[in-house]
């Protein structure tokens, strides 16, 4: 194992849709197994059947939920981590395990504050209630820009995903500057290959 304990981590991808955060996730999962971790791996929204529930709205099919204002949008990403970190995160960080979570409270900035246009500052008070002030202790951003994003889009579009291409570079741009403003989070170069950004975050973990 290496010289940085992992037990009892928290380890944060965060990045805009399609940037391959869940991928490099995974392949983090399997190589903290392989290092000898016992590893819990959750994504939001989602990750408990509360959270499901509240996914199935916000990520909807475009008209399905037409009538959901942005403060709800962010209410419901709130349920989701709140049940999320309680339920699920906590515990097992309290086992010692290593926990690696797919989106966390840096999305709902980015998002809702960023892209919606919501206050940061209530969103961020939102967030220490959420999480009863956990906060990851690495956040990996893996950045691409909006036009790659756009270009990567497959045909499943949710209600997030159909946003123009101005409201994903908004939130890239929040996501890059809540990084700046945060120890302990780096950004990943996203336009390499999967393989290289996987090198490049276990890098930086000394596996
Ligand atoms: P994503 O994490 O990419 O999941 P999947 O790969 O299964 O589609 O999708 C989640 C979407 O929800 C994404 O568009 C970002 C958005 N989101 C927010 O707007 N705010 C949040 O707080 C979270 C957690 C996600």
């Amino acid at each position: 194992m290496s010289d940085i304990v992992l037990n009892g981590k928290l380890i944060a991808f965060e990045g805009i849709d399609t940037s391959g955060k869940t991928t490099q996730a995974r392949r983090l999962v399997t190589r903290l197994r392989e290092s000898g971790y016992s590893v819990v791996s959750t994504v939001e929204p989602g990750g408990t059947v509360i959270g499901e529930a509240a996914r199935a709205i916000v990520l909807s099919k475009p008209g399905e939920h037409s009538a959901l204002l942005p403060f709800s949008e962010l209410l419901l990403f709130m349920i989701s981590r709140a049940q999320n970190t309680y339920e699920v995160i906590r515990p097992a960080l309290q086992a010692g395990m290593t926990v690696v979570v797919s989106r966390y409270r840096m999305s709902s900035e980015a998002y809702q504050g960023y892209g919606r246009g919501i206050d940061l500052e209530f969103i961020q008070s939102l967030n220490e209630h959420a999480t009863d002030g956990l906060r990851p202790d690495v956040t990996f951003l893996i950045d691409i820009s909006a036009e790659t994003a756009v270009q990567r889009k497959t045909t499943e579009h949710d209600r997030i995903e159909i946003e123009a291409v101005d409201f994903h570079r908004r939130v890239r741009q929040g996501f890059l500057e809540l990084v700046a403003a945060d120890p302990h989070a780096v950004v990943i170069d996203g336009d390499r290959t999967p393989d290289e950004i996987a090198k490049d975050v276990a890098r930086h973990l000394q596996l």
